[in-house]
């Protein structure tokens, strides 16, 4: 297995390019599965998420072509409605093949995924939104298998905003026979992304990016050329990067609105932010202060920050509380942290409090998962000395390129194969 080794304590100085969003190109390449033809998709990163489910929609029968970030599907040969558990446990994410499946062959069959390392994470709310539009669903031997000849428009409320639920009930009800409407939906950049390319495909969605979105079902859907927005999560974890450095980084082709709970809380820290349509610039210098956070739904402060951010607040000048509201084990990494000797205390109410230290100490740490590896990255970056960090075949299921991104802003890191 890969390691990472970085040789810390060098400010991250010039200009980094980001990749398009994983969260955004995985539900578009799933929604090519309504379409009977080819659909083109620009600005995919090269990642393991993308292979994965690359790979999902060759077995069902798809074509797919993958070159210097542009991705076509040809849905046209589909001719198997089964998402086998050997290719969902490789990623959650797969569960965002059942709504289409579903509203095109009117039957599909998905292992049903289970818990990950940062939570349960139940699918009950994208299963009683499928069986709202008439869908009959049955669980066997870890599959969900579900079926309706003609799914019908319907009201859905979701208890909790859910990201791949907004966006496995849009995908389903496009196809619907009348109108279904959202409520409570998740407002995530992503999914006005995928409802953009949905609509440019033929549908009728309105309100996306708001609470309360309304899709009016169409009968057929028309390939189309879309681009994927830039990876606001990337976009963070560099401007994080660059504070925790002291450094001075240009972060080119992302998208500054997308990722305004993070520079409002950089900027409460005392870090210097200018930003421009699709270019922010991070100046870190005097030590931070500490800022407290608590994650949300969009527009809040995104729980695929937390980790980063943490690692921030480990050298902070004073006491950060970090509360982590949105899953209920994602706070790994402050074990790590800690081994680095960060002064962190976790109580049972996800709450993180993170007393700053002059610095972190080098060591060799375990990345738990994508977001948590990233943050032990930064950590590493910071503390004098050389970390290695194993496990790092997570990071590369969501961060492209990342030791050549960071090497060329002048980080020592390289990766141990
Ligand atoms: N939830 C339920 N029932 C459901 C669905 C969700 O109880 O049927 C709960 C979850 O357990 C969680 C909350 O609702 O407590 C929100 O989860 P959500 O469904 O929004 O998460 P997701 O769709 O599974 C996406 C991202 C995650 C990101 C979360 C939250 C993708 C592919 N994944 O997951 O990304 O953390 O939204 O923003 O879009 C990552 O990229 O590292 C990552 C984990």
């Amino acid at each position: 297995m890969d390691k990472i080794q970085i040789n810390g304590g060098r400010k991250l100085e010039g200009e980094v390019a980001i990749s398009g969003a994983k969260n955004a190109a995985l539900p578009l390449i799933a929604s090519a599965i309504l379409v009977d033809g080819t659909c083109e998709f620009n600005n995919v990163p090269h990642l393991m998420d993308i292979s994965s489910i690359r790979l999902l929609l060759e077995d069902l029968g798809a074509k797919c072509f993958f070159e210097d970030h542009v991705m076509t599907v040809d849905g046209s040969g589909i001719n198997k409605i089964e998402a086998e558990y050997d290719l969902v446990r490789k990623m959650r994410a797969s569960i965002l093949v059942l709504g289409p499946l579903l509203a095109r062959f009117g039957h599909a069959k998905v292992s049903l995924p289970g818990g990950c390392a940062i939570g349960a994470r139940p699918v009950n709310m994208h299963l009683s939104g499928l069986a709202a539009l008439g869908a009959n669903i049955h669980i066997d031997q870890g599959y969900i298998e579900a079926r309706a000849e003609k799914l019908t428009g319907s009201e859905i409320y979701f208890d909790i905003p859910t990201v791949t639920g907004t966006e496995n009930l849009m995908m389903a009800a496009v196809l619907a026979k009348g109108q279904t409407v959202l409520r409570n939906a998740a407002r995530e950049p992503e999914i006005i992304c995928l409802a953009d390319a949905l609509n440019q495909m033929g549908a009728d969605i309105s309100g996306a990016g708001s609470a309360i979105i309304q899709i009016q079902g169409v009968d057929k859907l028309r390939p189309a050329r879309i681009t994927v927005i830039p990876d606001r999560i990337e976009t963070g974890t560099f401007m994080v990067a660059a504070a925790a450095t002291r450094g001075d980084v240009r972060i080119n082709g992302c998208n500054p609105d997308h990722i305004g709970g993070v520079i409002s809380k950089l900027k409460e820290a005392g870090v210097r932010i200018d930003t421009r349509a699709d270019q922010i610039r991070v100046r870190g210098g005097d030590p931070v202060k500490s800022v407290d956070i608590q994650t949300l739904p969009y527009p809040g402060f995104p729980t695929d920050m937390q980790a980063q951010f943490m690692t921030l607040m480990c050298v902070a000048q004073g006491t950060s509380m970090i509360h982590e509201s949105i899953f209920e084990n994602r706070f790994i990494h402050a074990n790590e942290l800690m081994r680095m000797g960060a002064d962190i205390t976790l109580s049972k109410t996800n709450l993180a409090i993170v007393k700053g230290v002059p610095e972190l100490q080098a060591a060799p740490v375990m990345a738990s998962d994508l977001r948590a590896s990233a943050s032990l990255v930064i950590a590493g970056l910071m503390a004098k000395g050389t970390t290695v960090i194993s496990r790092v075949y997570h990071m590369d299921r969501g961060y492209e390129a990342i030791e050549e991104k960071f090497s060329v802003l002048g980080a020592d890191m390289v990766r141990i194969k």
